[in-house]
């Protein structure tokens, strides 16, 4: 059995603030029965992290580069993060694959550097309409997964989440027998490539994720959690996400 998570991605959001919502969760969840983790923007990494020590409510960041240090202005890398008291990071998010170009291969390098720095990879997948559209999905998916991924993976370090571009700040969901479908042939396509372990990667539905639709989702096979962005903002609507999964 995967690890069940709730994971926030606060995006391009966020200030000082905003911590205020990081403690309220946390003060709301003391001893959560799921893996809960917020990731603010880069300049709240390090506050998060303090401000949520000693909680059962982790940080993680947005992205990493692939190398450990160097010449890389505006970049972050997996040290820095971990550094700056983050447990995660989210890799090839579809807003970083459009605006930044990432690749498959660029992930995958993301990936292995944060896994060697001790990070848990929350590495993201999905397709645009057009693809959904085409046909595409289950193909694109799994081309994303062989590209983004490294051979050899450490079970415990990694968490897939399967965002649907067309999904993600749109209010739209894909049906139920949809989601289920991707997730099951994904597990089937890791299953296919790690054997064992693959049962124990938690597979994470992204995409308009609300407390009102919460309890559906995480009632599908093989989804075991979910990458929230615009109900992770308030500790009031990502509670209701988190108490869904703790209930699932
Ligand atoms: P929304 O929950 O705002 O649709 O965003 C999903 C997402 O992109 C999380 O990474």
């Amino acid at each position: 059995m995967a690890r069940k998570l709730a994971a926030g991605n606060w995006k391009m959001n966020g200030t000082r603030a905003s911590l205020a919502e990081a403690k309220a969760l946390a003060d709301a969840f003391p001893t959560p029965s799921v893996d809960i983790v917020l990731c603010p923007p880069t300049t709240l990494v390090a506050s998060m992290a303090t401000a949520l020590q000693g909680t059962a409510v982790a940080t993680g960041g947005q992205d990493c580069h692939q190398n450990v240090s160097g010449a890389h202005t505006g970049d972050t890398s997996a040290e820095l993060l971990v550094d700056a008291g983050a447990s995660h990071v989210i890799l090839g998010h579809s807003e970083r694959r459009a605006d930044h170009g990432e690749t498959d291969a660029l992930v995958r390098a993301k990936t292995e550097a944060a896994v060697a720095a001790g990070l848990i990879a929350v590495v993201c997948v999905g397709e645009t309409l057009a693809e959904r559209e085409a046909g595409e999905t289950l193909a694109v998916v799994r081309a994303q997964l062989q590209g983004s991924l490294p051979d050899a993976i450490d079970a415990a370090k990694i968490v897939i989440a399967y965002e649907p571009v067309w999904a993600i700040g749109t209010g739209k969901v894909p049906t139920l027998e949809q989601i289920g479908e991707v997730h099951t042939d994904m597990r089937a396509a890791l299953s296919d490539r790690y054997g064992q372990d693959a049962q124990s990667l938690p597979l994470l539905y992204g995409g308009s994720v609300k407390p009102s639709n919460a309890a559906d989702i995480f009632a599908v096979a093989d989804v075991d959690g979910a990458l929230v962005g615009g109900a992770s903002l308030k500790a009031a609507d990502f509670s209701g996400i988190v108490a869904a999964l703790q209930e699932a």
